[in-house]
């Protein structure tokens, strides 16, 4: 993936008194436009408008707007600082329910806070920027790893199906699901992507198809209802997506309609993959059942084109994510490595394995 591919999706301006600047991805792929973030209201409204989306990017805004939330002077006073760093907390946390990378990455500036409590509050503020830039620039390292353990996955000359955007606009730079093709592009592979235009919000026409294009990727956008046919034609050897949260025996939940594609790989002995950092598994949580799936507005089905596609008196259903069987997944791609096949036993083993300790809430 060439430099100039893709700008960063967010990044910090300036030091612990600074401010966010990120990709407002809703203007994509007609307007590059960038936002700029002063306070942690404006962080939570760019993540509940899908100005910023992806489970990876929406924890590294979470971590920087807790950093906003906290800017300024307290006059010494800890209880004051204490009750704005509890409401920031709150306020982002409430902003989306699925991506457990935002709760992990507040866990994380909570436990670096805890860490400092003893401090006078110019040391506090400057640790919990320091620790938001951390968790941003690992972000970024986790998916090059992503990239260069699944890039194996996809063989010379093959059709590559994905669904949403699981790429750099979806974290900190490079991606999940996208950094493996970007990493098999590096190696001197060729293939070719399907994306899935994602409806309602169109993130596979808008974002995937932008970001794969501008780094030099053959990419073919097709409606979602497309898929079987295009399996079927034997046009397709594997599909890979990203995750908004992965359960302890490996129930994927990611953006709706992947659990379709899951499905329709299975029939037609296609392998289904997804990548995920670390961040996003949830060990405590034994199955997909218990993973929070957020509803939104019936807006989004009924006007999706800029236009009233549906008449006002029909009813609206939007579920913005579905849960992926395990059993349907045939490994998963994670920067210490790929898990497979996908089991609960293989993924504790794994993670005590590899002596990680990030999937756990702090
Ligand atoms: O609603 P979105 O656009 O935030 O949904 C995003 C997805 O479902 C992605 O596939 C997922 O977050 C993985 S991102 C690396």
């Amino acid at each position: 993936m060439s430099e100039l591919a893709v700008p960063k999706t967010i990044r910090w301006v300036g030091g612990p008194d600074g401010h966010v600047e990120l990709i407002d991805q809703t203007l994509l792929p007609e307007i590059l436009e960038i936002l700029t973030c002063r306070d942690p209201e404006a962080v939570r409204e760019a993540i509940v408008s899908l100005r910023i989306r992806g489970a990876p990017a929406i924890g590294v805004a979470a971590a920087m707007g807790q950093v906003l939330g906290v800017q300024g002077d307290f006059g010494g006073e800890k209880a004051a600082f204490d009750r704005a760093f509890a409401e920031t907390r709150e306020l982002l946390a409430g902003s989306r329910p699925t991506a457990v990378n935002l709760f992990w990455a507040l866990d994380r500036m909570e436990c670096c806070y805890r860490g400092h409590a003893d401090e006078p509050v110019e040391r506090i503020q400057e640790a919990l920027w320091r620790e938001a830039l951390a968790i941003r620039d690992e972000d970024a390292q986790m998916c090059r790893s992503i990239g260069e353990h699944g890039h194996e996955l996809v063989p010379d000359g093959a059709g590559v199906l994905t669904h949403c955007n699981a790429g750099s606009l979806a974290t900190a730079e490079y991606g999940t699901a996208l950094a493996v093709l970007y990493s098999a592009q590096e190696h001197g592979k060729s293939f070719k992507v399907y994306a899935d235009e994602t409806r309602p919000l169109l993130q596979g026409a808008r974002l995937t198809a932008w970001e794969l294009t501008r780094a030099g990727i053959d990419t073919t956008v097709i409606c979602d209802n497309m898929a079987a046919q295009v399996m079927k034609e034997g046009r397709v050897q594997l599909v890979i997506t990203g995750a908004d949260r992965i359960a302890a025996n490996g129930d994927v939940a990611n953006k709706i309609g992947t659990y379709g594609l899951a499905v329709l790989a299975k029939a037609h002995g296609i392998p289904f993959y997804v990548a995920a950092p670390s961040s996003t598994f949830d060990l405590q949580i034994p199955d997909g059942t218990a993973i929070p799936i957020e509803y939104r507005g019936q807006e989004e089905v009924r006007e999706g084109f800029g236009r009233v596609t549906a008449p006002a008196e029909a009813n609206f259903y939007s579920p913005a994510f579905d849960v992926t069987p395990a059993s349907l997944v045939a490994a998963i791609v994670t920067e210490r490595g790929v898990i497979r096949p996908v089991s609960g036993q293989k993924i504790r083993a794994f993670f005590e394995l590899s002596g990680c300790n990030a999937p756990k809430r702090y």
